[in-house]
């Protein structure tokens, strides 16, 4: 069942982010207080403006925007415009007229998540630069979170960047490690929960809405493919993400604790098991009929039989 909640979204858009966003903008008793923009699948200016660019497309440009990092909290982000083309969008969007907040996310996400204790879900989309950032800079706001959702991390599966890393942690190790020994209370939706909802080229065209968000989707979700003939899949990483944040009934979980690979060799953003039960909760087996649900209902989407 999805809660009623409160959400800021810490975001790198990018296709999935975007999905993701857009099911939260359709999802009922749903509010995003704000989105706070990272450089990741590209970079922050661009990942700013996409993220202005969908707000207004979906009619809500009175969601603030507030810009975070450029930068990891070592080295530089890799960004992956391979994936998700080179504007970080597969649709072309209007440029936005409104601008981002004048404060920045550190600040906006202090600013919150203070101000109304327990009263906020964040959910972490990109690189954790930004959420690391705010525990070195204030180390008791994070805790004020009524829930902490992450989408990142390649537990015993392999990583989307290395063998080993997911793309995320790859981009912020140190970030993700500051996050993740900090002992809160996190959940981690990692690629092997992820892998687990996917569409196929052929379903993805098959699908049908009249609802504006819903067209968003699709556009975004058929762009993707028709950028690379070769592609046959599209995984909903932040989308499920997003998804166990509103119904968390979606997977079994497990608790472990978790250690992320800081050595500068293939172990690079590496999630390892440092044994537990820990704080971490870990999704397990996702209910994919009740994920597609969640999206086909908030989104009208009617899937019509493959041909
Ligand atoms: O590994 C998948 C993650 O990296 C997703 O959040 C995607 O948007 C990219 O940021
Ligand atoms: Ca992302």
């Amino acid at each position: 069942m999805v809660q009623p909640a409160n959400l800021i979204i810490d975001t790198d858009p990018g296709v999935d982010d975007a999905i993701a966003i857009l099911m939260a903008l359709a999802s009922p008793g749903v509010d995003i207080v704000g989105l706070t923009t990272v450089g990741g699948n590209v970079p922050l200016a661009r990942s700013t403006r996409n993220a202005l660019a969908l707000l207004q497309a979906a009619g809500r440009s009175d969601i603030p925007v507030a810009r975070g990092a450029t930068r990891p909290m070592r080295g530089r982000y890799i960004y992956a415009p391979q994936f998700h083309g080179p504007g970080g969008l597969s649709t072309r969007l209007p440029d936005p007229i409104a601008q981002p907040v004048p404060e920045g996310a550190v600040q906006f996400l202090h600013n919150h998540l203070t101000r109304q204790p327990g009263g906020f879900v964040l959910v972490a989309l990109g690189p954790l630069t930004n959420l690391a950032r705010l525990i070195r800079e204030w180390p008791t706001a994070l805790e004020q979170a009524k829930k902490i959702v992450i989408m990142g991390g390649a537990v015993d599966t392999p990583g989307n960047v290395t063998p080993k890393a997911e793309f995320n942690f790859y981009s912020d190790p140190v970030a993700a490690e500051i996050v993740l020994s900090s002992r809160l209370p996190v959940t981690l939706v990692d690629l092997a929960a992820c892998r687990q909802v996917g569409i196929s080229r052929d379903q993805a065209f098959g699908l049908r809405t009249a609802h504006p968000l819903g067209r968003l989707v699709l556009s975004l979700l058929n762009g993707w493919f028709q950028r690379e003939p070769s592609r046959e899949r599209f995984e909903f990483y932040d989308p499920l993400a997003l998804a166990i944040a509103l119904d968390p009934a979606i997977a079994t979980v497990v608790k472990v604790d978790l250690d992320v690979g800081l050595e500068e060799n293939d172990s690079w953003g590496e999630t390892l098991e440092s044994g537990g039960p820990g704080e971490v909760t870990l999704p397990q087996a996702v209910n994919v009929p009740r994920f597609f649900g969640m999206l086909e209902t908030f989104l009208e989407i009617e899937e019509l039989p493959v041909q």
